[in-house]
């Protein structure tokens, strides 16, 4: 007998431009990921409306992180790349899962926590944010969720969310999701040595060159030492990104370099500089020529959003029966 493959799913809000730790935390991941099983991708653009509401800016926000994940190598004849908001039974599931979802597990949940610190509204689509994100996952019976560290807690609260469920309507609907992590990119630091995020407003944007990429890396907060003292690389904010960035020959030679003396933070910085350059060129190309190709990108979301709500209806039919719901709606037009 052989065994189905497995089946991997991630996403990423399109709520600002993809950073190096969007990058290395995930979407490496779904690159290597597509060559060895089912994998779904995807832009959450309805968890997006969490945290910014602007009818005008959403729509390119979508189409940019759609023109990312396909420069950065994700390949349509082997993955899946979809809009969130295409599979609209998502939130229908999203519904029967909170049924069964005790308060307690949602005050838990750290980056709502975070949020609310950080002065974004508490409003029930923020606290509800794990729900729906459980229901991403559930939806297409994924096995494996490659992210940072940053999404953990929301994937084992989807494991508790599944386990409640099955055991709330004696059932046994969902698959168990696992996290997926690359633990040398689990929390890529940001320019000031925080995790690299959207909202500390810290990050490198992967496809930014030029003049505004410069100056943020000229921007990487480091210590006051000159160039002649020694340096620990560890401690090294430019170090750290770079040890990402570079080959791991080049990695090593900066950090002798470092911690030698005689090497500044300024040029650490130009040779992190010249490194994304380097690492990123040939996406910087690919994403240019698909920019030029905008027919492309619609159909490529339009083919993955058949092919995702058509798993999504499978596994929300199941649900709704065993809820005791009809397994789809009165006046379904479902093919
Ligand atoms: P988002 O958009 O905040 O981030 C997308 C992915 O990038 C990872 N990431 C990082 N990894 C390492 N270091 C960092 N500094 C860093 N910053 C971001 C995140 O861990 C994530 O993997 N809730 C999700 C989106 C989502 C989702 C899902 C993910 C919605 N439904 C279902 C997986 C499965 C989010 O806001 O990611």
């Amino acid at each position: 007998m052989t065994s189905s493959p497995q089946r991997i799913l991630s996403g990423i809000q399109p709520s600002g431009m993809a950073h190096l730790g969007n990058y290395f935390g995930a979407i490496r991941q779904y690159v290597e990921l597509q060559e060895q099983g089912e994998a779904l991708y995807f832009i959450a653009d309805f968890h997006a409306l969490t945290t910014m509401q602007d009818r005008q800016r959403l729509p390119q926000m979508v189409r940019d992180l759609a023109l990312d994940y396909l420069a950065l190598g994700l390949d349509p004849n082997k993955a899946v790349l979809f809009r969130q908001s295409d599979v609209p039974e998502v939130c229908e599931l999203t519904w029967l899962l909170s049924t069964c979802t005790g308060l307690g597990l949602l005050e838990r949940a750290t980056s709502y926590k975070d949020k609310v610190a950080r002065g974004i509204k508490p409003r029930a689509g923020l606290f509800f944010y794990p729900v729906l994100m459980a229901a991403d996952i559930l939806i297409y019976g994924t096995n494996v969720v490659p992210v940072g560290k940053d999404q953990v807690q929301h994937i084992e609260m989807t494991q508790d969310m599944a386990d409640s469920f099955h055991a709330a309507y004696d059932c046994e609907v969902f698959v168990r999701p696992e996290a997926r992590l690359v633990q040398s990119a689990a929390v890529v630091p940001g320019i000031d040595g925080q995790k690299m995020s959207k909202s500390y407003d810290n990050t490198i944007a992967i496809f930014a060159e030029g003049k505004p990429l410069k100056k943020r890396v000229m921007s990487i907060v480091t210590d006051s030492k000159g160039v002649d003292e020694a340096k620990d690389p560890e401690t090294c904010n430019a170090y750290l990104i770079y040890k990402l960035v570079a080959t791991p020959e080049q990695a090593a030679e900066m950090a002798q370099r470092l911690s030698a003396g005689g090497y500044g933070y300024g040029d650490a910085k130009k040779a992190l500089l010249q490194a994304i350059d380097e690492r990123f060129g040939d996406a910087r190309e690919r994403r240019r020529e698909l920019v030029a190709q905008p027919d492309y990108v619609d159909d490529v979301l339009a083919a993955g959003a058949k092919h995702a709500r058509r798993l999504a209806q499978e596994v929300v039919g199941k649900a709704r029966e065993a809820v005791g719901l009809r397994g789809a709606p009165v006046g379904d037009l479902r093919a």
